[in-house]
């Protein structure tokens, strides 16, 4: 077996073992919600205050003012401390919408997590700010617990290179969004198998993808930037900035399923853009 397909094969394996182990009720509810929660410090505070202030230089460029606004931040994963930015600076509310929130985070253990960050006495003195952060556990493919137009900014790091259907999404993004609504997305466009050679995940068919990667507990696409902004416009969307870094191909052999695109559109390695709902 080749070595990269030997650890491609782990990979999937693994991943559907952490999520066979995810969905048992005694790991979910009582050891993760009850005891580990609160000590699972998986994401750093200095990266969600990086976040906060990128996203926010992001807004005032655009003149768009997030104070008394309802912000949602799509596959937060565990992450936070943004939001407590966010809404000290003048936020109404902030919506923290992840799909495995049952067990990653919910207003219990962000309550301990922030009491534990701040200390007591600043976390009781914070209290009203952590009042307005929420949790919702929801698919960005069908926002459960969202009406339409009830969202000023959406924003998202590293997400939308984990969704199937991106379409689909963007679509999701637009009904929930009031008019004029704002959204910030940052994509990781690279194989996340091994970040070192990000084009590799271009050599396999689809087919083949699919069974490497379909259920896994951490599903990649293979969407090039140019698809995501394609799709904006599609949907309605005016992009009011895009962002693209990109890296020389080298040796790698790409599948023909990605004959279409040319060299330049296929070297994007990420892809950070400012979105308006027309
Ligand atoms: C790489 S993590 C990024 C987490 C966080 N945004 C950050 O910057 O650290 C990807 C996140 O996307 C979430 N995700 C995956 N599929 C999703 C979907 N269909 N809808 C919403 N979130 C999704 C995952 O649960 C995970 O939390």
């Amino acid at each position: 077996m080749k070595k990269s397909l030997k650890k491609r094969v782990a990979l999937g394996a693994y991943n559907f073992g952490l999520n066979i182990l995810s969905r048992t009720p005694l790991v979910k509810k009582k050891l993760f919600r009850k005891y580990l929660g609160k000590y699972a410090y998986r994401t750093d505070p200095a990266y969600d205050k990086d976040v906060y202030e990128r996203y926010s230089e992001m807004l005032a460029k655009h003149q768009i003012v997030y104070k008394d606004k309802i912000i949602m931040d799509v596959g937060s994963g565990d992450n936070y401390y943004h939001a407590y930015f966010f809404i000290k600076n003048g936020a109404k509310k902030f919506i923290l919408c992840e799909p495995f929130a049952d067990y990653l985070l919910d207003s219990v253990v962000l309550e301990k997590r922030g009491e534990i960050l701040l200390g007591k006495k600043k976390f009781q003195e914070d209290r009203s700010v952590f009042e307005n952060i929420s949790v919702v556990s929801d698919h960005l493919e069908k926002l459960k617990h969202l009406d339409d137009s009830s969202v000023d900014i959406i924003i998202s790091t590293s997400v939308f290179e984990h969704i199937d259907n991106v379409e689909k999404c963007i679509k999701e993004c637009q009904r929930v969004l009031k008019s004029g609504g704002v959204m910030i997305h940052q994509i990781d466009i690279r194989d996340h198998a091994d970040f070192e050679e990000p084009f590799n995940y271009l050599g396999y068919s689809s087919w083949n993808w699919r069974w490497l990667r379909t259920n896994s507990f951490v599903y990649t696409n293979r969407r090039r930037s140019k698809d995501f902004l394609d799709s904006l416009r599609r949907n309605k969307f005016t992009i009011l900035q895009a962002e693209e870094d990109r890296q020389a191909f080298g040796a790698v052999k790409i599948n023909r399923e990605f004959g279409d695109y040319t060299q330049d559109e296929l070297e994007v390695i990420r892809l950070l853009f400012v979105a308006k709902k027309n």
